[in-house]
């Protein structure tokens, strides 16, 4: 979870307001100026991450959060405007993916370039395109339960354990395969 904070924040910009006439990084910033912080671009900063492009959950050792300076890494901002929301969002993200990681198993579809629209907030152009598989009640994977359907441009489906069920979207038509945006997660 931290890792994908780091890669794709949703709030992947934040803006601030100058309250007086500054000089940062060598640029004179009169009073009044809106600035924009990019997120995405620090979240990447090679000064910061090694490697900043790839997705290594492991890098999140005790002693490299340590290490990390204080502003190098915030998904939710800093200081006294900080996300309201931070713990419930992570805890959230966390019961969710939990809970679908417990009836279902996923894999990606192998070959997919996953680009980013840099809406209000970070989300991906086209969806993220997975597989999901049943787990029966032992937690084994029973291969092509998930009926899944995909029409252009949408990912939906429904995914039924039970009586409950995950509803991802609008319906199209690809058999066996469920695929889903994330926005589905929601819909759990
Ligand atoms: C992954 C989920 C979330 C992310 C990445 C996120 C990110 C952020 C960021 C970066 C800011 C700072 C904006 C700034 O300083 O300009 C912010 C502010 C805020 N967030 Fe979130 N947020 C998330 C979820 C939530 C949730 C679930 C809630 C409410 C339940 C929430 C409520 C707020 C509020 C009210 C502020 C404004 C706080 C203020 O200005 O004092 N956020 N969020």
């Amino acid at each position: 979870m931290k890792e994908s904070l780091r890669l794709y924040p949703p709030g992947w910009y934040m803006t601030r307001r100058a309250l007086e006439d500054l000089e940062l990084g060598g640029y004179r910033i009169p009073k009044g100026t809106t600035m924009v912080m990019n997120l995405w671009g620090l979240h990447r900063d090679p000064r910061y991450y090694a490697e900043p492009e790839s997705f290594n959950p492991d890098r999140w050792t005790p002693e490299f959060t340590r290490s990390l300076p204080l502003l190098a890494y915030m998904p939710f901002g800093a200081g006294p405007r900080r996300c309201i929301g931070a713990s419930f969002a992570q805890m959230e993200m966390l019961t969710v993916l939990a809970g679908i990681a417990q009836r279902f198993q996923w894999d990606l579809l192998p070959d997919q370039v996953v680009a980013p629209l840099f809406a209000t907030t970070l989300r991906p152009l086209e969806g993220v395109k997975v597989v999901l598989r049943e787990r029966d009640p032992e937690g084994r994977t029973t291969v092509g339960a998930a009926q899944g359907q995909f029409p252009a441009g949408r990912f939906s489906g429904t995914a039924r354990h039970g009586r409950s069920s995950i509803r991802l979207g609008q319906p199209g038509n690809v058999g066996g395969a469920l695929l889903a945006a994330p926005e589905w997660a929601t819909t759990g």
